[in-house]
C-alpha cells in the first residue's frame, strides 16, 4: 500500500519511513530539502536496503503534488513537511504561516484533486501554550504561545472543516510532545539540529566534544529546579505511533481524530542533563540563558486516549538503552 510521506528526509518523517517500511507499507517521500538533504535517502537505502522512491517538490506546487499523488496510487499521506522552529517563529512568522498553514491548504487542495482524501498530520505540543492544567489531553484549551504553534492549531482547523465539509476524508492529528533520540542504527538523526537548538541534540555534540557546553534557556520557571518541563519521548515510539493512526484513518470516513503522542512524563532539562550525565558518566557542563521566546514553561502529556484507542504505547524509556548518546 502507497504511502505519501512529506517532509520524507526530515528527522521525524525518515524515522516514520523506516517505521512504515517495517510494516509492510510502501512509503514514498516528497521533500523540498528546505531542511534536509538526499544524504538522508541514501541513508534510508543503506538501512532498508531498497531503492527509495522520492520526489524533490515543496507541498504549496498544487499541481506537481497532485499529479505525484495521482500517478503513484497513493492511499494516504502522512504530512511531516514543515517548519519546527518556535524561537524562529516569534522573529519570522510571515516565512511560518506561509510555509505551514499555507502549506497544509495547498496540500489538502492537492489531496481533493486527486481523489486522495486520508491524511494524518504532524501536529505539536505547542497547541496547548502555556497549559494551567497538567498534563495536558486533547480536551484541553489550546492557547499557543507563539506563531509555530498556532500555525499547527490553524492546520487542524482546516483538516476539521474538510471533513465536516466531504465526508469522504478522514484524518488524525497527532500532536507530538518533544521527539528525541534515534533509530537503532544512529543514522536518522536529527542534522537540523543547530538551528533548532534542540536540548538533547545540544547534550550529544558536548559529548562528542563538538560544543563547549549546553545552553538552559530559563532557569526562573515556577518547576522544581527552574527549568522548562518537557515530555520527551523516543523517535521510534513516536514512528510506530503513526502505524495504527494510518490504519484506523484508512478504515475510517467523515472522521477527524486527535491523539498525543509523549511518554506521559515531566522532566526538567536539568533532570534531562542528570540522566545523562549519570548514562555517560561523564559530566555536562552548562550556562544558562535567558528564556526563550514562544517557549512554554511546561508541558506533557496525557496519552490514554491513544493507549486506548489507537493501542499504542511508548516503550523506551530516557534511562534506557535506546536512548543511548554516544
Ligand atoms: N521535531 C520536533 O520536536 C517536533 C515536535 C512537534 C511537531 N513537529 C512537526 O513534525 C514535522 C516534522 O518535524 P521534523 O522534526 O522532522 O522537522 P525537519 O525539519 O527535520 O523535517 C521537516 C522536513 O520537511 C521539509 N519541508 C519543509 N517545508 C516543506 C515544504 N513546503 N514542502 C516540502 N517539504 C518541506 C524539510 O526539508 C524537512 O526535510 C513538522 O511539521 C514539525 O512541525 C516536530
Amino acid at each position: 500500500m502507497n504511502i505519501l510521506i512529506t517532509g520524507g528526509a526530515g528527522y521525524i518523517g525518515s524515522n516514520i519511513y523506516l517505521s512504515l517500511f517495517n510494516n509492510g507499507y510502501q512509503p514514498i517521500i516528497v521533500d523540498n530539502f528546505s531542511n534536509s538533504d538526499t544524504r538522508r535517502i541514501e541513508e534510508l537505502e543503506t538501512l532498508t536496503k531498497q531503492h527509495v522512491k522520492y520526489f524533490e517538490c515543496d507541498i504549496r506546487d498544487i499541481d506537481a503534488m497532485e499529479e505525484i499523488l495521482k500517478s503513484n496510487d497513493i492511499v494516504a499521506v502522512i504530512d511531516a513537511a514543515g517548519y519546527k522552529v518556535t524561537s524562529e517563529s516569534v522573529a519570522s512568522p510571515l516565512k511560518y504561516y506561509k510555509n505551514n498553514t499555507n502549506g497544509v491548504i495547498d496540500l489538502l487542495i492537492a489531496m481533493q484533486q486527486a481523489n486522495v482524501k486520508k491524511i494524518v498530520f504532524s501536529s505539536s505540543a505547542s497547541v496547548y501554550g502555556d497549559a494551567k492544567i497538567l498534563p495536558v489531553n486533547e480536551e484541553s484549551e489550546t492557547i499557543p504561545v507563539s506563531p509555530y504553534g498556532t500555525t499547527k492549531l490553524q492546520s487542524e482547523q482546516v483538516i476539521k472543516d474538510l471533513v465536516i465539509a466531504d465526508p469522504e476524508w478522514s484524518a488524525i492529528s497527532l500532536r507530538y510532545f518533544n521527539p528525541i533520540g534515534m533509530d537503532k542504527s544512529g543514522m536518522l538523526d536529527d542534522y537540523s539540529n543547530n538551528m533548532t537548538n534542540n536540548v538533547y541534540d545540544s547534550i550529544r555534540e558536548v559529548l562528542d566534544g563538538k560544543r563547549d557546553h549546553l545552553d538552559i534557556f530559563g532557569n526562573d520557571y515556577d518547576t522544581v529546579d527552574g527549568t522548562p518541563v518537557r515530555d520527551y519521548i523516543h523517535i521510534t515510539d513516536l514512528a510506530d505511533g503513526h502505524i495504527s493512526a494510518l490504519n484506523r484513518v484508512i478504515e475510517a470516513k467523515d472522521s477527524f481524530e486527535i491523539f498525543n503522542l509523549g511518554c506521559g512524563n515531566g522532566v526538567t532539562v536539568l533532570e534531562l542533563k542528570k540522566i545523562f550525565e549519570d548514562h555517560t558518566k561523564k559530566e555536562i557542563p552548562s550556562v544558562f540563558k535567558g528564556r526563550r521566546a514562544g517557549d512554554a514553561p511546561v508541558s506533557y502529556a496525557d496519552i490514554t486516549k491513544a493507549e486506548k484507542i489507537l493501542g499504542w504505547k511508548p516503550i523506551r524509556t530516557l534511562a534506557g538503552e535506546e536512548m543511548s548518546i554516544e
